[in-house]
């Protein structure tokens, strides 16, 4: 058994994806399975950390012995969060929030009327949790942790797009991986470049969701202030 670096801490972690309501059946999401997320609240259990547990649309089974909240949307997301955040050590948000989510969600379903052109559904902008978290600091002495999933683009490498969104976002740690081609969504293994507030590189992982989860905590334990 590993090191009890997060015993008596309480950590907050969201995982999965939102899934945004169109109407009463039908939504708007993503591939997020909640894996990156749930082997961050074992590792955090098993260093002896009090996890509470933000659970979005899992599609693995949540971790024993921490406190699953579950949650649909991206604005249920918020409120859970903020909620279990203002007693927390340490906030990750694993979670892949939905950036829009639809405007008006009628109450009966959207139908498909002969003659008629499809629908035009109008998104609004979620509030961005991560960036609100990292601003608003909760609780003094709170690390915030984000997520970037990259794929980089034609000007553009996965790192250079992290650094910026580390800058932007204000968290203390910006974990970047990089989902070009499909990688890391719902697999298994995971490589990651950890980013402190002011874009440089202060971790490197490649394994398991779970050794990722704990290159994570490693950089995150030196962050807290002792007692
Ligand atoms: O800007 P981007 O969506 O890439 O940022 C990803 C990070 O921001 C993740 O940590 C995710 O949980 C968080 N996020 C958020 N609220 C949003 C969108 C993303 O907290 N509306």
């Amino acid at each position: 058994s590993g090191p009890l670096d997060l015993a008596g801490r309480r950590v907050v972690i969201s995982a999965g994806g939102t899934q945004e309501p169109l109407d009463p059946v039908r939504f708007l999401g993503n591939r997020s399975s909640g894996r990156q997320g749930v082997a961050l609240a074992e590792a955090a259990r098993d260093r002896g950390a009090d996890v509470h547990l933000v659970a979005a649309n899992l599609l693995v089974p949540a971790p024993h012995g921490v406190t699953v909240t579950p949650v649909g949307s991206a604005l249920e997301l918020r409120d859970a969060v903020r909620a279990a955040a203002a007693e927390a050590d340490v906030v990750v948000m694993a979670a892949a929030v939905a950036d829009f989510r639809p405007q008006t969600v009628p109450d009966s379903k959207i139908k498909k009327v002969a003659g008629s052109p499809p629908p035009t559904i109008t998104l609004v902008e979620n509030p961005d949790i991560l960036a609100e978290l990292a601003q608003d600091r909760l609780r003094a002495d709170q690390v915030v942790v984000g997520f970037a999933a990259e794929t980089g683009d034609a000007e553009t490498g996965v790192l250079a797009l992290g650094q910026a969104k580390a800058r932007r976002k204000g968290a203390d740690l910006l974990v970047v991986n990089d989902v070009s081609g499909g990688r890391a969504f719902g697999a298994a293994d995971n490589t990651v470049h950890v980013l402190d507030r002011n874009g440089t590189v202060c971790a490197e992982a490649t394994g398991t969701k779970r050794d990722v989860a704990d290159a994570i905590l490693d950089a995150v334990v030196p962050l807290l202030v002792h007692g």
